[in-house]
């Protein structure tokens, strides 16, 4: 398991519906390296979110094994998932999540005020990574005072501002313009290629999905196919 970001062997994940059980994921194995920019695509049903909840330390599977960091995840307790979730994971959202009442730099700060870290710390982390995704300039606007990109781009830092080792996000261009998600795409080819970020990435979309160096898709809770792509 050493190198890789995350590992996962013969992962599973059932739900009981009334009589029923939903298989969610069949056994899915993956390997993901540091600086590694993967998309995640397949039909709707085939267990992506499903994937992602179990890759961000939301859910724990039913069967199987998650290495993340070196570290065996898949039998933790809530508690010690929640700790692992905070330092090791930066989360981007379709609805991008933001509290509303908040300015840019206030929704930044929020998890390095869960993570216990002193004002003045917060406040320099929380200005560098608005800089870095080119909102230095909208520090104190909130939410309904920010287009749908420059949103976006505050979960982007919020999600960066705890230096975690992957960013996952679940859709992060789902409602937004073709022009505002080639920029959103272009944060992220910056976020890989110049710190070396783990990104993985669900989407839909082939022209989204061509950003990233790698390809995975899923096909009924299994992995169907798995390419490396000039990005
Ligand atoms: N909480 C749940 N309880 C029961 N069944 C669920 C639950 N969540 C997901 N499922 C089922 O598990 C399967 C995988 O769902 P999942 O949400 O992972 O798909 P997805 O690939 O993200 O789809 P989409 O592209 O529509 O977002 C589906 O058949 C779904 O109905
Ligand atoms: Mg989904």
């Amino acid at each position: 398991m050493s190198g890789s970001v995350i590992r996962t062997i013969g992962l599973k994940r059932d739900y009981p519906m009334g009589g029923e059980v939903v298989h969610a994921l069949r056994g899915v194995d993956l390997e993901i390296l540091p600086n590694e920019f993967v998309a995640i695509m397949g039909p709707s049903g085939s267990g992506k979110s499903t994937l992602m909840n179990l890759i961000g330390c939301l859910d724990t599977p039913t069967a199987g094994q998650y290495w993340l960091a070196g570290t065996e995840v898949s039998r933790m307790t809530d508690d010690e998932l929640a700790r692992v979730r905070n330092r090791q994971i930066g989360f981007v959202f379709q609805t991008f999540n933001l509290l509303p009442r908040a300015t840019s730099l206030h929704n930044v700060e929020l998890p390095l005020i869960y993570a216990g870290l002193p004002a003045r710390e917060r406040r320099r982390r929380a200005v560098e990574a608005l800089a870095s995704v080119g909102l230095g300039d909208r520090m104190d606007h909130k939410p309904a005072e920010l287009s749908g990109g420059q949103r976006q781009r505050v979960a982007i830092a919020r999600a960066l501002v705890t230096e975690p080792s992957i960013i996952l996000a679940d859709e992060p261009t789902g409602n937004l313009d073709s022009t505002t998600s080639e920029e959103i795409m272009k944060i992220f080819e910056e976020l890989y290629r110049g710190r070396g970020q783990t990104i993985v990435m669900v989407t839909h979309e082939a022209d989204i999905a061509r950003h990233a160096a790698r390809v995975i898709t899923l096909h009924d809770g299994v992995v169907s196919s798995d390419k490396r792509q000039a990005a």
